[in-house]
């Protein structure tokens, strides 16, 4: 009699070691998949660029956008093999994509990053804008592995030692996990209108964090949000309840200082790099 297990077929086999012609995020693949990955991500970032406002001298083309995908993939190549790419806590690689795209199209004066960690976006954002002044800022630079000493870097909360956008180009990258309005109003008045935040979610994600950057920016720009509504979610990680309750005056009038704000979109369903739940802020 047939066994059941016949009856399937699986027309993937397994091999000793990948032998494909290069290489694309978590896959290594022939030429022409290569290509219509590169596509389908250009596109999804296309797009995405061509919704904000265009910083004057700055290139959103697909040809500019496809071309800096494709350095960003063997960006990764190095970056894969760095001995703090895979430590718990650093930016997932489809944030860091995004991190690069910003930094290669804005090309900023003035990269400020806050929550450095062990460098993974440091790293990531020093290949993406070679010519730009970076700050790096976190009260523990004890983990910091990637160093680099043309980054200034601040063992302190960056409201403690400010410094000045140069330029409509310029960018923040917010990965600290600290009250994102707060974040928008220090970020308005050192003169920057580029933010970006990490780890940033509506209340359905709750669930997925224990230290939350509250008030995030989607409660920020939500106007339907009403005083006192409040979520309770059960953090695995650290086997805790937690509850928050929405309070219009924490978020310190930030909302009208916000010209335009969208989440930026996940490419692990087109190209299997993770987003993890990252924003996108312009100022006015
Ligand atoms: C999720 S990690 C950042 C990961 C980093 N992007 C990377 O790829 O390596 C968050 C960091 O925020 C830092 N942090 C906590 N409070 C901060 C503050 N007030 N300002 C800046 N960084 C802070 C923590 O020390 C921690 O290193």
């Amino acid at each position: 009699m047939q066994q059941l297990g016949m009856v399937y077929r699986n027309y993937a086999k397994t091999v000793q070691e990948p032998n494909s012609e290069v290489y694309f995020g978590k896959l290594h693949c022939s030429h022409s998949t290569y290509e219509h990955l590169i596509a389908a991500t250009a596109d999804t970032a296309f797009q995405f660029f061509s919704a904000i406002k265009k910083p004057q001298d700055v290139d959103f083309s697909q040809q500019a956008v496809c071309g800096a995908i494709k350095d960003f993939m063997v960006l990764m190549q190095t970056y894969d093999k760095l001995p703090f790419t895979q430590k718990k806590g650093t930016t997932s690689n489809g944030s860091l994509l995004w991190v690069y795209l910003f930094n290669r199209l804005f090309s900023p004066d003035i990269y400020a990053e806050s929550g450095v960690f062990v460098g993974s976006s440091l790293f990531i954002a020093r290949h993406g804008a070679p010519n730009a002044e970076i700050h790096g800022y976190d009260p523990n630079l004890n983990n910091l592995a990637f160093k680099d000493e043309t980054i200034h870097l601040h063992s302190c909360d960056w409201s403690l030692d400010p410094i000045a956008a140069k330029s409509d180009r310029d960018l923040c990258y917010f990965d600290d996990h600290i009250d994102c309005a707060m974040r928008i109003i220090e970020a308005q008045g050192m003169g920057f209108k580029n933010l970006i935040f990490d780890d940033c979610v509506d209340v359905g994600q709750f669930y997925k964090y224990r230290y939350i950057g509250l008030p995030t920016v989607p409660l920020i720009v939500d106007p339907k949000l009403d005083d006192g509504e409040s979520v309770e979610w059960y953090h695995a990680g650290s086997k805790k309840y937690l509850r928050y309750t929405f309070d219009r005056q924490q978020t310190r009038g930030a909302e009208n200082l916000i010209a335009f704000a969208v989440q930026i979109p996940d490419l692990e369903p087109i190209c299997g790099l993770t987003t993890n739940d990252q924003w996108f802020v312009q100022l006015k």
